[in-house]
């Protein structure tokens, strides 16, 4: 999607650079059109290093390109994050004397705004009558969240959190090929404790899981996450578990299993656990230099998903994931071809995690296989990641 992001002048206006980013991340082409005054809180440089593309608020350079008209046809979404009291006032008013301005009024495309000033503004008549003008023309305003404002006071103004704006904004526009499907979607990593300081757990940042849980979300999906060890969770599904061991997690699985359509397996399960947790801290001046921890084998949560979905005909869809220092891309997808059949599920995403890769990024590398033998290759952002493996799941609940 072209997506414009207008910024006004407010101290709010730092809060777009991370709404640029996620869109990016996203995968969008993003346009940003501050005003003047958005630019005496935020540098143009940071815009376009952010957006990838140049920023240039001027309604009077490069005119022969008609550039409001340009921009205003190309959207295919507008958000304005944040809206000051005096924007919302002039687009109401339908005042064009700005490039923002401008191409609001060129634009069939959805508009959203994000408005952020102080609760006595918000709460004035003219911005009262403002905002229902708006609301009556189709604009979606996101309203403002309650809490400390710029000076020392607390009230209902400060604009929503960046994940917010930009969920607002895809939800309303995303294609619902996933309504009234119930999701259940594994993220993290579990830690099995070996005494009360250390544990064994893994690399999985939960990331990917996250995004594909809010693509599904976006889509219609009603979502239920079970999250272990997952440091930043975006407040917006409807049922979380937040769980830690494997054997918690297990419990979180088994529980909400019946209850789903399509189970995905992001989440990175330690194999093993101590045959004992210790209740004290093992001591190394009580141990010497030589520790010997009994490990004993977790079980395979997955397989014994799949195992009880066929034998009580559930009629749930499965993916796993297959984390795999495969080397290349052949060998990764041998790896991949042989655990979705080890593990008996419906589709595999395979990634290689040689030297570290994926484990923490922003970005991925996978390989999608489907037990009909389908190999579809996803790359770019978490996000689009997410995307792709959502397009290939509606395909299959469709069948
Ligand atoms: N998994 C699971 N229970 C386990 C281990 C893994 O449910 N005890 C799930 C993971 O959530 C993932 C898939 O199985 O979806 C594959 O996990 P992975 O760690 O790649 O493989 P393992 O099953 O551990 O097999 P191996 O160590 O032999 O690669």
């Amino acid at each position: 999607m072209h997506v414009i992001v207008g910024i006004t002048g407010g101290i709010a206006a730092y809060k777009a650079t991370a709404v640029i980013r996620q869109f990016t991340e996203a995968g969008h082409s993003v346009k940003v059109i501050p005003t003047q005054n958005a630019l005496r809180f935020i540098g143009a440089a940071t815009l376009e290093a952010l957006s990838h593309n140049s920023v240039d608020p001027d309604l009077y350079t490069d005119v022969e390109s008609v550039k409001h008209v340009e921009l205003g046809k190309q959207a295919d979404l507008v958000v304005v994050a944040p809206a000051s009291a005096s924007f919302i006032a002039k687009y109401a008013a339908g005042i064009a004397d700005d490039l923002l301005g401008n191409t609001l009024l060129v634009t069939k495309a959805p508009v959203v705004i994000a408005p952020a000033m102080h609760t006595e503004m918000w709460k004035h008549e003219a911005t009262v009558e403002n905002i229902s003008k708006l609301q009556r023309r189709g604009v979606h305003v996101l309203q403002p969240a309650s809490g400390r404002l710029t000076g020392a006071d607390s009230g209902v103004g400060r604009l929503p959190e960046p994940n917010q704006i930009v969920e607002f904004a895809l939800s309303r526009f995303a294609k619902q090929d996933l309504f009234g499907k119930r999701f259940l979607i594994t993220a993290g990593g579990t830690r099995d404790q070996i005494d009360p300081v250390r544990f064994i757990g893994n690399n999985s940042s939960g990331k990917q899981g996250v995004a594909i849980a809010l693509e599904a979300q976006r889509r219609g999906a009603k979502v239920t996450l079970i999250a272990a060890n997952v440091e930043s969770l975006p407040d917006q599904f409807e049922q979380i578990f937040r769980v830690s061991s494997t054997s918690e997690f297990e419990n979180a699985v088994d529980v909400e299993l019946s209850k789903t359509d399509c189970l995905i397996m992001a989440a990175a399960v330690s194999d093993f656990r101590v045959l004992e947790t210790g209740l004290q801290k093992i001591k190394r001046s009580e141990v010497g230099n030589d520790l010997n921890l009994r490990l004993v084998a977790n079980p395979d949560v997955l397989a014994g998903a799949v195992t009880r979905i066929s034998r009580e005909s559930l009629g749930v869809l499965t993916v796993g994931f297959a984390a795999e220092t495969a080397g290349n891309a052949g060998n990764l997808e041998d790896l991949a071809r042989a655990k979705l059949s080890s593990k008996g599920c419906d589709v595999i995403v395979a990634n290689d995690v040689s030297g570290g890769r994926v484990f923490d990024s922003d970005q991925n590398d996978a390989l999608i296989i489907t037990s009909s033998g389908r190999a579809i290759k996803a790359e770019g952002t978490k996000v689009q990641v997410a995307a792709e493996l959502i397009d290939v799941l509606v395909d299959l609940l469709n069948k």
